[in-house]
């Protein structure tokens, strides 16, 4: 039986970084510029942590300035706004990133809604939803992983996907409904999916693009799949494993990656999907912010 191939997130990830670490220094030559990105994490949830800690390993090695602010489980929502406020106004920020999730007694929405909208390298702030979803993708700041995942997509398919149906399992804010803006703006037909839907394997069993983020390990299995699709995979799970009388801690995605690699066309692996290509859009995305602040046009080149 032949076997998906395995579309290597960090293969792609490692060449678009190249780009912008040349692109940076460009920057800096030319314009004595440096993107900045701050990143505020509050309280100590381990995942996030391991997170962040990657988005400011990444942003150094692309030759950004890059800070972190730590802050307790327990600071209030206004403190959180303070900072914020400081950040908006440091012109050595470019990019502005608030790790979510964040403690219950914050608001998400109070706190991705006073990040300017110029430096909203998430793509959290209404005013970038509003240009994604209304086709402007050129002028919005694109979420980073379905923006990651979309140039998986397109590296298998080309950018213009009529005639192709896709669909999108989970209709998160950050993944499920940025998703769906992007494909139909490539001109998929789209279906967005989630825990009401009813026979949701047979309505995955349609699609020539699969995109699973629920966060349920392996939920997706190769009979869900139809012959030849391409399945991109942003969960990650972490699944309690015993090796040799030891538990550990294994990374697994939304999708059952052996069973589905034997009747997809192309899947992507966890880890080493769309993890890393989310990690490098964040670094684009501040990498644009940067070229705006300075009057620059935020494409690529010099
Ligand atoms: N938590 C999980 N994914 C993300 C993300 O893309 N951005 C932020 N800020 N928090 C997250």
């Amino acid at each position: 039986m032949t076997q998906a191939q395995r579309i290597d997130g960090k293969a792609m990830a490692a060449e678009l970084s190249t780009k912008i670490v040349t692109e940076t220094e460009t920057l800096l030559r030319k314009h004595g510029l440096k993107p900045g990105l701050a990143v505020v994490i509050v309280g100590d949830d381990p995942a996030s942590q391991v997170y962040v800690r990657n988005k400011k390993r990444t942003a150094e090695s692309c030759g950004f300035y890059s800070v972190q602010h730590t802050l307790a489980a327990s600071t209030s929502q206004d403190d959180v706004l303070k900072l914020i406020d400081e950040l908006n106004s440091d012109i050595s920020i470019h990019g502005i990133l608030v790790q979510l999730p964040l403690p219950a007694h914050i608001d998400e929405q109070a706190i991705t809604q006073a990040v300017s909208p110029g430096k909203d390298v998430d793509g959290f702030h209404l005013v970038n939803i509003g240009k994604l979803t209304t086709g402007d993708t050129a002028a919005a700041f694109v979420p980073c992983t379905p923006a990651g995942c979309m140039l998986m997509i397109e590296a298998h398919l080309g950018s213009d996907l009529s005639g192709l149906s896709a669909v999108v399992i989970g209709r998160s804010n950050i993944v499920g409904k940025p998703m769906a803006s992007l494909l139909l703006r490539a001109n998929a037909t789209v279906t967005v999916t989630h825990s009401r839907t009813s026979d949701l394997a047979a309505v995955v069993r349609q699609a020539d693009i699969v995109v699973a983020a629920v966060g349920r390990a392996k939920m997706v299995t190769g009979d869900w799949i139809k012959p030849g699709a391409i399945v991109i995979d942003v969960g990650i799970n972490r699944l309690e494993i015993t090796v040799d009388g030891e538990t550990k801690t294994q990374l697994t995605g939304d999708v059952d990656f052996e069973s589905v690699s034997a009747v997809a066309a192309a899947i992507t692996p966890v880890p080493g999907g769309v993890g890393p290509m989310t990690i490098v859009m964040l670094m684009a995305n501040t990498l644009r912010a940067a070229r705006l602040a300075a009057g620059l046009d935020g494409q690529s080149g010099n």
